[in-house]
């Protein structure tokens, strides 16, 4: 069962593994594209103080930085061990504005409780997805925001997903926003924002080695073609933040 492979994900992939997960961003060669995500997304939440529901949270990096930021945060994941390795985050960071709770978030059980709730690289591992959004539109005060960045098309037959799926039987599906504005939509959602993620923006600027043996003026003109590209296709299928009100 899928959900149990969640729950004992961070017993099977071992004491690196876990020191990896309880490390990040900083522990992972992405970090500093999920930094630049974050910044992201800190710029589209309402300001803090407000209260913050972070959805499968793992280890609880990001609740540690909503946290310092002065939102007052609850963050949830199915899995007990992850929570463990967020406790000990949230103790080293000397927080008291955040608490974790383990749960389902397939069936929470807030209502009209947060300003804010962000699912990242999360919701992708839902079974029921449709009932996730229900969950969190419920759990959403009048006006509330949701945001969202997760992997899109092509993730779930990604060789790290399928080896994951093999290995640890947890969930790995294409959660495109899309998708997302789809299911949020008929849930109740209103003024569906997409983005490119501050991620994608970030490498088509700073990444791609090949560009640098271009003149300046010819790999400007590529950027400004991979911009385009992002702004009118790919955020939609591929990279994108997904900003929802209630
Ligand atoms: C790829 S990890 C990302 C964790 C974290 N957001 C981060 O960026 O490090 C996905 C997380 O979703 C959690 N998860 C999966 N299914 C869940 C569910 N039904 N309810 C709550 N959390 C879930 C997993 O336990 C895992 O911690």
């Amino acid at each position: 069962m899928a959900k149990q492979g969640e729950i004992d994900y961070v017993a099977r992939i071992g004491e690196v593994g876990a020191a990896h997960a309880q490390g990040k961003p900083f522990s992972d060669p992405d970090c500093g594209r999920m930094l630049a995500d974050l910044g992201g997304v800190f710029m589209v939440l309402p300001p803090a103080p407000a209260r913050l529901l972070d959805l499968g949270c793992g280890s609880g990096w990001t609740s540690v930085f909503f946290a310092r930021r002065g939102y007052d945060v609850i963050g949830q994941d199915i899995a007990p061990d992850m929570i463990a390795l967020a406790e000990a985050n949230r103790a080293a960071a000397g927080v008291d504005n955040l608490a974790f709770t383990v749960c389902d978030y397939e069936s929470l059980g807030f209502a009209d409780t947060f300003d804010a709730a962000v699912f990242y690289d999360a919701l992708h591992h839902a079974e029921d997805p449709h009932a996730a959004l229900a969950g969190v539109y419920k759990a959403l005060k009048p006006g509330g925001v949701l945001v969202t960045i997760e992997p899109g098309v092509g993730h779930a037959e990604a060789e790290h997903s399928r080896i994951a799926v093999d290995m640890f039987g947890v969930t790995e599906r294409d959660m495109p926003p899309r998708d997302i504005v789809r299911m949020a939509r008929a849930i109740g959602f209103r003024g569906a924002r997409v983005y490119p993620t501050p991620k994608m923006l970030a490498m088509i600027q700073y990444e791609m080695p090949m560009l640098a043996r271009l003149p300046d003026w010819l790999s400007d003109l590529v950027r400004w073609g991979g911009m385009g590209w992002l702004m009118l296709v790919a955020k939609r299928w591929r990279g994108g933040m997904v900003v929802l009100r209630k």
